[in-house]
C-alpha cells in the first residue's frame, strides 16, 4: 500500500457518487487480477487440490465457528466473495441455500465455473454491494465477509446496514478477517512510518493486486480504506447487531504479512466476529 496524496481526507460519511467512483476502480482491478490469480490456481496444484471432497479453504476459526452455530442447511450469503472458493466450501460442508456477490464479473464467472465443476448448487451474481437492496436475495441464516474484503469498502456503517438487511431474525454477520492492526506493522516488525492506524486517507493501492504469484504488473488504480476495531464495532451498534462472538488470531489469512506470522513476539494479525441481528418484539 502506499498513501495516496492527491485523495482528499475522507468526511464521516462519504456520499453515494464517491463509494460508486472507488468501487468501480475496485471492480476494474479485481477484474484486472483475477485472471493471473486463477492461472496461478492452476499451475500452483491448488485448483486439482480443490477437487478434493473433503477439501476446503476455510481457517480454522471460521470453520469451528460454522460449526458451533450450526452449518448443516443452512443458507449463507458470502458479500465479496471473488472466486467463490470459501462459499463452495461451505457448501461441501453441507451448507444449505449459497449465494455469493461480487463486483467482478472475471471473479464471479470463476466461482460459477467451480461450483459446477463440483456439481455443487451455489449461485454466484455481479453487484455492488452498495447497491443490494434489503433482502436482494431473500433473507439468510448467516451473511459472510471472508479476509481482504472490508478494506475494499469506502463506508462501513452503510455496507453493515445492507450486509443486516439481508438477515433472517436471529441470523448471524460473520466477519473472518485481517486484523487492522496488522495493517501498521511492517515486515521488519517496526512501526510504518507512512501510515496510522488512525489514518482516514484512502489508500492508493501500488497497482498490481497479485497476492498469490506475486506477479508485478501496471494495474488500475484503486483505493483501499482502514476501518479501525472501533470502526467495526460502532458499525455493528449502529446496525443493532448484536456481537456474540470475538476472537484475534496471530495468523496471517492475506499472505501478505507471512513474516510477522513467523516473528518471535506474536501479532493479531486476523480475527473472527459474529454478531447476531435480534429484532425486538
Ligand atoms: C480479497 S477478495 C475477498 C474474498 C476472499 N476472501 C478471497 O480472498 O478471495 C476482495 C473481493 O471484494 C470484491 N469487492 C470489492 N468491492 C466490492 C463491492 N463494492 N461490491 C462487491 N464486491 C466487492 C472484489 O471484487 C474482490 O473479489
Amino acid at each position: 500500500m502506499s498513501a495516496g496524496n492527491e485523495m482528499p481526507e475522507r468526511g464521516d460519511q462519504p456520499l453515494k457518487k464517491e463509494i460508486k467512483h472507488f468501487t468501480t476502480m475496485a471492480r476494474e482491478a479485481w477484474d484486472e487480477v483475477n485472471p493471473r490469480h486463477q492461472s496461478y490456481k492452476k499451475k500452483s496444484g491448488h485448483k486439482k487440490k480443490f477437487l478434493r471432497k473433503n477439501y476446503h479453504t476455510l481457517p480454522a476459526p471460521l470453520h469451528e465457528a460454522f460449526l458451533d452455530y450450526g452449518l448443516e442447511g443452512r443458507s449463507v450469503l458470502h458479500l465479496c466473495c471473488n472466486d467463490g472458493e470459501e462459499l463452495v466450501s461451505l457448501k461441501k460442508l453441507n451448507a444449505g441455500r449459497c449465494v455469493g456477490v461480487d463486483i467482478s464479473s472475471s471473479a464471479i464467472h470463476s466461482a460459477r465455473v467451480l461450483a459446477a465443476g463440483l456439481h455443487l448448487d451455489a449461485t454466484f451474481e455481479v453487484a455492488d454491494v452498495y447497491d443490494l437492496p434489503d433482502a436482494a436475495y431473500g433473507r439468510f441464516d448467516y451473511v459472510l465477509l471472508t479476509v481482504g474484503a472490508l478494506c475494499w469498502l469506502p463506508d462501513l456503517k452503510a455496507f453493515f446496514a445492507t450486509a443486516t438487511s439481508q438477515l433472517k431474525d436471529g441470523g448471524h454477520l460473520v466477519i473472518m478477517e485481517q486484523h487492522p492492526f496488522s495493517a501498521i506493522v511492517e515486515d521488519d516488525m517496526k512501526v510504518s512510518e507512512t501510515f496510522g492506524y488512525f489514518d482516514k486517507t484512502p489508500y492508493e493501492e501500488a497497482g498490481d493486486l497479485d497476492y498469490l504469484g506475486k506477479e508485478a504488473y501496471e494495474g488500475k488504480t484503486c483505493y483501499t480504506f482502514h476501518h479501525t476495531l472501533a470502526d467495526i464495532f460502532s458499525a455493528l451498534l449502529e446496525n443493532k447487531l448484536q456481537l456474540s462472538r470475538f476472537e484475534e488470531h496471530p495468523d496471517d489469512l492475506s499472505n501478505l504479512k507471512r513474516e510477522l506470522e513467523r516473528a518471535p513476539q506474536t501479532f493479531p494479525l486476523s480475527y473472527l466476529l459474529v454478531a447476531t441481528l435480534n429484532i425486538p418484539t
